[in-house]
């Protein structure tokens, strides 16, 4: 059984009609093909505040997803407080290192508790004793906390998809201590990569007192009161042989060919994101005008495809981030767009997913530059459906995906624009079998371990008595660019 903030649906009501739509994010991707496979109950927010009777409406959308849904109802002003407040102004900014866009408001923590007690009464409402209740995402760290008051003896898991910060910015939560605490009442504690996991565990070890912190493999255990808690790093991925299998379809291979066939002649760089500040979109943006100036032979050569999925409208910051990109896209275009030839095409819209798996399909290269990011599936999801092995993946080093790709993938600093002008140049010049080589790699690793893998892995961590027999799952990784030392002559200033 899982249970998220969001299900995979969006039930939309426009006058008096009611629409199903998908829900976006890597949490959705990941999870909806694993319930597929092995059936069970998601229990989670609609993503509407409406009183009407949904009951019709999710009957449906469970037998087009083939497990069932369960609604958790919301008002309008929990949806406020809880998800907006809290989840979206302290943890999402504060887990993505950006403390100062934190609004630390106490109405948002109370509200936080108040739903993370009623999705434990649901849960715990819809479950069997003997059900392993697995638990998703930073909007709902204190469930276990609240469903363990009803029933101690239930088996929870809970998976963290975005990052863990370290000590000295998670010590900027008021309630720092309350969060660590509940996460501990959890049986299974999982991260992204280890660096999430060492960044927790010295947490607790500082801000906990008693706590005994035993082993070093990929999953240690975390002693308190008596508890043995499990604290492992598991790196979420894709169905890896759906999307391969999906990009081969006519309909993809269609469309890719009539959409590059608009673009002649030229290499299209890919960047896919949900409207975020940590996706460093804007930075991309500055990264590619620099390309442009400091390569001039790149004009005309190369299109930024530039896909921006809506996301948390309502919130002012993402209002603003929208503003920025448009700004930026229109001063690029304004200033380098000749006959023929436009160079970034903006799409500010969800796709869909043939649209999406064309435009994977398509690009020469891929540009995944997040400031922070817990995994990021686009990443996995291009390297997928790159079949023909041509395609080159420039990668921010602070991605949770470069712990698994760093070596066949470009590594770059988003912050770096210079650097990031400079990946995209070496890709742009990149050779076929140099290409090749490296995407057979990134294709490789990523189907080896895709999300059927990622289950199993978690719910072996779960439930095995044996945890020294553990095979080792991923490395660390600690950033180096290779990039920092090709461009010696970024010391000197540029002639004017
Ligand atoms: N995606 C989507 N709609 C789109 C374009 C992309 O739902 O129009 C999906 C994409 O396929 C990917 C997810 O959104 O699975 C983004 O996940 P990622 O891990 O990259 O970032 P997140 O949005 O979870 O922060
Ligand atoms: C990230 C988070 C998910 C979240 C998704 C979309 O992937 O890890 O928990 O569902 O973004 O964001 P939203 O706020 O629309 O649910």
């Amino acid at each position: 059984m899982a249970v998220s903030n969001r299900l995979p649906i969006i039930l939309k009501r426009k006058k008096d009609k009611w629409s199903i739509e998908p829900g976006s994010g890597g949490l959705v991707t990941a999870l909806a093909p694993v319930l597929k496979n092995r059936g069970g109950l998601w229990i989670g927010w609609s993503g509407g505040t409406n009183d009407a009777d949904l009951a019709g409406l999710m009957d449906l959308a469970s037998r087009h997803a083939g497990y069932s849904l369960f609604p958790v109802p919301l008002t309008r002003e929990e949806v406020q407080d809880y998800y907006y407040g809290f989840a979206n102004e302290i943890i999402w900014p504060l887990f993505h290192d950006l403390q100062t866009r934190c609004n630390f408001i106490p109405g948002y923590w109370y509200q936080y508790l108040k739903i993370n007690q009623r999705f434990a009464e649901v849960t715990a409402m819809r479950s069997r004793e003997t059900d392993y209740i697995w638990v998703h995402d930073y909007h709902l760290m204190h469930l276990a906390h609240f469903l363990k008051e009803i029933d101690e003896h239930r088996q929870m898991g809970f998976f963290l998809h975005i990052p863990f910060p370290p000590l000295d910015i998670f010590m900027k939560l008021p309630w720092r201590t309350q969060i660590l605490k509940a996460l501990l009442k959890y049986d299974l504690v999982g991260f992204q990569t280890l660096r999430d996991r060492r960044h927790f565990l010295q947490c607790v070890q500082n801000l906990i007192e008693g706590v005994k912190v035993r082993g070093r493999g990929p999953v240690t255990t975390a002693n308190l009161g008596g508890r043995e808690i499990r604290v492992g790093a598991f790196p979420i991925s894709i169905d890896f042989n759906a999307f391969a299998r999906n990009a081969a379809s006519d309909e993809v291979s269609d469309t890719a060919w009539y959409l590059h066939e608009a673009l002649p002649d030229r290499q299209v760089i890919l960047g896919v994101d949900r409207l975020d500040y940590t996706k460093g979109i804007p930075e991309r943006l500055q990264a590619f005008k620099s390309a442009l100036e400091r390569f001039p032979e790149l004009r005309g050569k190369i299109t930024l495809v530039q896909v921006v999925v809506p996301s948390r409208e309502r919130v002012e910051e993402y209002q603003m981030l929208k503003s920025e990109i448009e700004r930026l896209v229109g001063e690029i275009n304004g200033r380098f767009t000749s006959s023929g030839w436009v160079p970034i095409h903006y799409l500010y819209r969800s796709l869909s997913p043939y649209e999406l798996l064309a435009y994977y399909r398509l690009a020469e290269i891929a540009l995944v530059t997040p400031l922070k990011d817990g995994m990021n599936l686009v990443a996995k999801e291009y390297c997928a459906c790159n079949l023909e092995e041509n395609g080159v993946l420039i990668l921010s080093e602070f991605a949770g995906a470069a712990a698994q790709l760093h070596r066949w993938a470009i590594m770059v600093n988003p912050y770096d624009i210079e650097g990031v002008s400079n990946a995209i140049h070496r890709a742009f010049h990149m050779n076929p079998g140099e290409r090749k080589a490296k995407m057979r790699r990134l294709r490789r690793a990523i189907k080896r371990r895709d999300i059927f893998w990622w289950v199993n892995t978690f719910l072996k961590a779960a439930l095995s008595r044996d945890l020294y027999s553990f095979p080792p799952i991923m490395e660390d990784y600690i950033p180096r660019t290779p990039l920092d030392v090709e461009s010696g002559e970024r010391d000197q200033p540029p002639e004017s």
